[in-house]
């Protein structure tokens, strides 16, 4: 199949990539001219295992393009993947210029019958805006406004392309259904379903999916907030409960908070749709809440440590800045917070992060700049430091030498957000070790 698709950011670039993989021929499109340079060169703009071999593949056997023309991508096209970005606008509400913007574009370019596809996570109802605005320039009968929703992790998006749990799909044109399922079957080959569903539906599948993983997590982080307070290990809790199919095991990992672009903006943007709508979406208001003090909450054990608010004179050791591992995003990272915190109470921090240093300095204050001193590696951020934070669960940090603590910092004193460390081994090694709902050791 001919696919175009619209906008070369994260979505985009995975799916434009992938489909190119799976024998389909791609054009990209972007209006970022440097961004086009750099992709016609081979060079990958975003940190994401597993794609440059088959971006590199895709593009040397001519079936992933790039392209600045619209025109020529979206009139040989049989699908139009839109993958435009919507960034929260000042409403709470998700900001659809870049989508309308295209949409109306699009429509005086379509030759043949096109299936357009919205990758966006959009508000319930855009599909409905967009068809309106395509048919301003286009006979009706000539396209299709198809939702249909990404479930991509970053740092796992390639494998979650490729092997989809599911395919949800959006429309009620039947052609429509018959185009995307013809796209999507080699990804499914195991048997997951496509599921197609009418297109407010596959919208708001999106915004439940994120907010009730949101939720997950952030109960199992009030969970860990109670065991704190009566005694008692989440990690005990997490199997106990896990093993029930109906829970399930994953995403009950308590820790210092979601973070990234995804779950903080949706959970968001379904709170400000049911309240346009009349309807108070109390569940995910409280979830937000909680997440907002959960990312904190490691200062506020390292206040209650140290019997003091005022860090002046003390240097922490950072391990991990991006909102997970395997990636370099910062976005709503809690390491932005808990840096600006100890900051504010006079601390000076050693930072390390494998991949996201760059991109944390470019979103951090000045007055985070100034008292942060950036090392290459793990090592170098324990050197001569009064305690260490561990905020992002990078693999290298799960079996570091236990003599490098003891080594290097000033005293072996761990405030672990992620619960990377078992807790006996921990005390064994004399670690005074500070985790989430768990027992402090030492
Ligand atoms: C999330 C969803 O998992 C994807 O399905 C979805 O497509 C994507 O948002 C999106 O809307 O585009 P992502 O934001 O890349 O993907 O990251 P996750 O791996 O889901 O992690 C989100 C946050 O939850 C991270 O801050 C992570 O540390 C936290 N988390 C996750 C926990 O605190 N505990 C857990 O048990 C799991």
């Amino acid at each position: 199949m001919d696919i175009a698709v619209i906008g070369t950011g994260y979505v985009g670039l995975v799916s434009g990539t992938c489909f190119a993989d799976s024998g389909n021929d791609v054009t990209c499109v972007d209006i970022d001219e440097d961004k086009v340079a750099q992709l016609r060169d081979g060079q990958i703009p975003i940190y994401e295992p597993g794609l440059e071999p088959i971006f590199a593949r895709s593009i040397r056997e001519g079936r992933l393009r790039f392209t600045t023309e619209i025109q020529q991508a979206v009139g040989e096209a049989d699908i139009v993947f839109l993958c435009l970005p919507t960034p929260p606008g000042g409403d709470g509400q998700a900001d659809l210029s870049a989508v309308m913007s295209v949409a109306g574009q699009i429509g005086p370019l379509l030759e043949g019958y096109t299936v357009v596809v919205n990758k966006s996570t959009v508000p319930v109802g855009t599909g409905d805006r967009l068809e309106e605005a395509i048919a301003e320039k286009a006979s009706s009968d000539r396209f299709a406004v198809v939702s249909n929703p990404e479930f991509l992790r970053e740092g796992a998006a390639v494998e979650d392309f490729m092997k989809p749990e599911r395919v949800v799909v959006g429309t009620d044109s039947d052609r429509a259904a018959e185009t995307m399922t013809t796209l999507y079957e080699p990804f499914v080959r195991s048997g997951n379903p496509i599921i197609t569903m009418d297109r407010r539906s596959a919208e708001l599948t999106k915004y439940a999916a994120n907010a009730m993983l949101a939720t997950k997590i952030t109960f199992m982080n009030e969970i860990a907030n109670i065991c704190e307070r009566v005694g008692g290990n989440v990690d005990n809790i997490r199997r106990g409960i896990g093993t029930d199919s109906r829970i399930g095991k994953r995403f009950l990992f308590a820790g210092i908070g979601y973070g990234g672009s995804c779950f903080p903006k949706d959970v968001q943007a379904i709170h400000h749709t049911a309240g346009e709508h009349g309807y108070d979406f109390k569940i995910v208001d409280a979830v937000m809440s909680v997440n907002n003090s959960q990312k904190t909450s490691i200062v506020r054990k390292m206040e209650r440590y140290y019997g003091t608010d005022d860090f002046s004179g003390k240097t922490f050791g950072m391990w991990g800045l991006s909102f997970k591992p395997e990636t370099d995003d910062i976005r709503e990272a809690p390491a932005l917070y808990i840096a600006e915190e100890l900051v504010g109470r006079g601390a000076k921090l050693l930072a390390y992060d494998p991949e996201a240093i760059g991109t944390f300095k470019e979103a951090t204050s000045q007055v985070v700049l100034d008292n942060t001193t950036f090392v290459h590696n793990q090592q170098e951020a324990l050197d001569d430091i009064d305690a260490l934070v561990i905020c992002t669960e990078w693999n290298e940090f799960r079996r570091p030498t236990v003599d490098r603590f003891q080594d290097h910092m000033k005293q072996p004193v761990i405030f672990d957000g992620r619960n990377l460390y078992n807790l006996e081994r921990a005390a064994k090694a004399g670690i005074t070790y500070i985790s989430v709902g768990r027992p402090a050791v030492g």
